[in-house]
């Protein structure tokens, strides 16, 4: 317990004490998945009440990999590190580093949240077979850059795999 407020680093990120806000959903990313106004309050709230770390809500890097929760984030195109970089400088301020949450949800969402056929890495939906394994080592690339552009530090934490061993991982049945 004496340890609690005492400063550490996760994946080489300092924290100025191990009080980490888990990634949460928050359902207040506008339809799109940008965030809003609202959820940079709710971080910087966060940030200024002392917490050491935040972790964001999971955000789609494919548009065809974004959950099916209610508004959640995205970051999927160039068009949204500024917003990314909003959030980023509000929390900062603070001295509280924050984790963006990455993540494509594979056949865990459904057709209505991605406006068409999930996809996924094993045979049970045939598509994704192509669509990963031809793209995954650039795509990783990219998001490690937006997150970078949007004052973001890119860090794989607990995982050596590539993207489909990871979305393999967390996926049941594949
Ligand atoms: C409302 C809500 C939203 C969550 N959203 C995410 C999420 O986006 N990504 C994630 O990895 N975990 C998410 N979680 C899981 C939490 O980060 C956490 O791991 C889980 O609540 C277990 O922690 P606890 O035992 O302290 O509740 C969510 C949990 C809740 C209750």
């Amino acid at each position: 317990m004496n340890q609690l407020f005492e400063p550490s680093s996760l994946s080489g990120i300092r924290v100025k004490n191990r009080i980490v806000r888990s990634a949460t959903h928050e359902g207040i990313a506008d339809e799109e998945g940008h965030p809003t106004e609202a959820l940079i309050a709710l971080y910087t709230r966060l940030a200024k009440g002392g917490v050491g770390a935040i972790i964001t809500g999971e955000a789609g890097v494919q548009r065809n990999g974004r959950s099916s929760a209610n508004v959640s984030l995205m970051m999927h195109r160039d068009d949204f590190i500024e917003d990314y970089r909003r959030v980023a400088i509000a929390v900062h301020r603070y001295g509280t580093p924050i984790l963006l949450q990455l993540q494509h949800c594979g056949r865990q969402t459904n057709a209505k949240a991605i406006g068409g056929t999930p996809v996924a890495p094993s045979s049970c939906v045939p598509d994704m077979t192509q669509n990963l394994r031809g793209e995954s080592p650039r795509t990783r690339c990219t998001w490690s850059r937006r997150v970078g552009e949007g004052q973001g530090r890119h860090r794989e934490v607990g995982s050596g795999g590539s993207p489909i061993q990871r979305c393999g991982a967390s996926l049941p049945r594949t």
